[in-house]
């Protein structure tokens, strides 16, 4: 493959330089990360997992009008997208009390919350992605009150839909992460969708067992992560039934050196 030019690379994905201007290619590793990477390993598998996750539900998102810089699937790791200008805000949506939430606020794992709350963190690894207000965005510009406006609207929505497409399989939505991203048209730019939403960024619990299907199983060094992300393909309808193909094909071309 030609060599192409490595534009940022994160914890979990790389991006490269895309075949038109204003696309970027979004690489997804095996790599995985928690805890701020202090915690860090592999999920054999995972990235071809997630490409594939991520890309059905922004190819549904964007169905519902929800905008995304998703473009389209080029193989098993990569996707075509538009390049944007990430928003320095991890946008938290929870539904269901767990994780950081439970800990801060002392609210036992699995407690439904009253109402979905919307959090936010300033994308600052160094400083370990501290949470902020509102006030703290528009103090320091991170966004402004418009495309804070648009984001919350856009959260919500996403929510909504997520909540019922995972409810229709069998997985409560518990909470996820999302980020968004500046597209500039001239002189204006609104914000869209970006990144990923894969079992990496979400809480997802068997609705019947309250069983983890999502990165908590490696936080929490419970075992069978892959297991786990194909369970939430599968039940998407992505995996065909039975057997692992998508999976079992990528470990038979590394094989062979391709
Ligand atoms: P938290 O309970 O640790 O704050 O996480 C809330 C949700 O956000 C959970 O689904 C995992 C996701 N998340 C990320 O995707 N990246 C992060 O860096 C953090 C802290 C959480």
């Amino acid at each position: 493959m030609a060599r192409r030019r490595q534009i940022y690379e994160g914890k979990a994905k790389i991006l490269y330089e895309g075949p038109e201007p204003g696309t970027l290619i979004q690489y997804f590793k095996d790599d995985a990360t928690a805890f701020n990477a202090q915690k860090k390993g592999t999920i054999s598998g995972k990235g071809v997992l997630n490409n594939r996750i991520s890309e059905h539900i922004f190819t549904m998102l964007g169905a519902i009008g929800v905008p995304t810089h998703f473009i389209r699937r080029l193989n098993m790791r990569e996707q075509l997208i538009r390049q944007v200008e990430i928003v320095p805000i991890e946008v938290v949506i929870r539904n269901v009390a767990a994780g950081s939430i439970s800990k801060r606020l002392g609210i036992e794992e699995g407690t439904q919350l009253p109402r979905t709350i919307i959090e936010y963190y300033y994308k600052d690894d160094a400083l370990g992605d501290p949470m902020v207000s509102d006030e703290h965005i528009a103090c320091f510009g991170w966004a402004s009150q418009d495309e804070m406006h648009d984001i919350a609207d856009m959260a919500i929505r996403v929510n909504d839909f997520l909540t019922g497409l995972f409810a229709g399989v069998g997985i409560k939505l518990i909470d996820f992460k999302l980020e968004f991203g500046r597209l500039w048209e001239n002189d204006f730019s609104r914000v869209i969708l970006a990144d990923e939403i894969s079992p990496d960024g979400c809480r997802l619990w068997d609705s019947q067992t309250n069983e983890k299907l999502d990165k908590d199983r490696f936080r929490r060094d419970l075992g069978g992560e892959v297991e786990a992300y194909q369970e939430v393909a599968r039940r998407l309808g992505l995996m065909p039934e039975g057997e692992n193909a998508v999976l079992d094909m990528e470990t038979h071309r590394r094989k062979r050196g391709r």
